[in-house]
């Protein structure tokens, strides 16, 4: 995936993320408990922070780590989600500004879907964290939109939502990073738009535009949305009325092994 093309999207969405995202914001909330279930941390990196949503669940559980260090590719997320007294960063979570054995905890939401090499980010994750440090995680599977997915290959003979990790897959990266007493499970949530077409606003208002350069700019012009409308009810057979978005949500936790 070109970073670039990821950066610019999700810079443009900034002011209307939070507006849709209300399965990111149930995913955040699962997230910040997961974290507070397993040991919460002082120095806590939040990889992929979006507009801050982790950041505002953990607030509410009142388990806001000592120093949450909010990361994004896109500075525009950051600056959305700066909170005072808690430093961002504009930077790669496959390249990581920290030294080795810095941090208590790392913690991702959905955001790992969007990296380029899944077991170096973990690798690197599990680098930067101190022994007995967690990682929390969640991120999209296989499965993900696939009432979308379907829609793409009636309309026009091939997919283009993804391609996500499956969970073999997902157990396999985790496993390799070098951290002890692996745990992924899958959950799946099934949302309702009004129609088609407003799967279709919630990803542009989200950023997620597409993972395959061929669609990044396909989707959204009006007869492709007319076609795509119909092959959306046929492919989830809902001919009238609100259709179902199914997102298949990842969950990662480990620990590095104590020293
Ligand atoms: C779907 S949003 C999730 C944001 C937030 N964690 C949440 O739960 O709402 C994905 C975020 O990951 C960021 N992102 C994508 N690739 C990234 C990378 N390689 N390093 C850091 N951030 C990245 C995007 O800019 C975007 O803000």
């Amino acid at each position: 995936m070109d970073k670039r093309v990821v950066r610019r999207d999700f810079a443009q969405a900034a002011d209307t993320y939070d507006r849709h995202a209300d399965l990111q914001r149930q995913v955040a909330g699962r997230v910040a408990g997961l974290f507070v279930e397993y040991g919460g941390g002082e120095t806590v990196l939040d990889a992929g922070s979006g507009t801050g949503l982790v950041g505002r669940a953990l607030a509410a559980r009142s388990a806001l780590p000592e120093r949450l260090i909010a990361l994004d590719l896109a500075h525009a997320m950051t600056r959305r989600g700066a909170r005072a007294a808690h430093p961002s960063v504009t930077g790669d979570c496959e390249r990581l500004p920290f030294a080795p054995a810095t941090l208590d905890a790392a913690i991702s939401s959905l955001t790992l879907q969007w990296v380029n090499d899944l077991p170096a980010t973990l690798a690197g994750l599990a680098r930067c964290l101190r022994p007995g440090g967690t990682l929390v995680a969640s991120t999209l599977a296989a499965g993900t939109l696939n009432e979308l997915e379907g829609a793409l290959v009636r309309a026009d003979g091939r997919g283009g939502v993804g391609p996500f990790h499956n969970r073999h897959q997902l157990a396999a990266a985790l496993a390799s990073s070098g951290l002890s007493r692996p745990h992924c499970w899958e959950e799946t949530v099934v949302k309702e738009a009004s129609r088609p077409a407003e799967v279709l606003r919630t990803l542009k208002g989200l950023g997620a535009v597409s993972k395959d350069p061929r669609r990044s700019r396909g989707l959204h012009g009006r007869r492709r949305i007319q076609h795509l409308e119909a092959a959306y009810r046929a492919a989830c057979r809902a001919p009238r009325g609100p259709v179902p978005v199914t997102w298949r949500v990842a969950f990662l936790v480990a620990r590095k092994p104590p020293r």
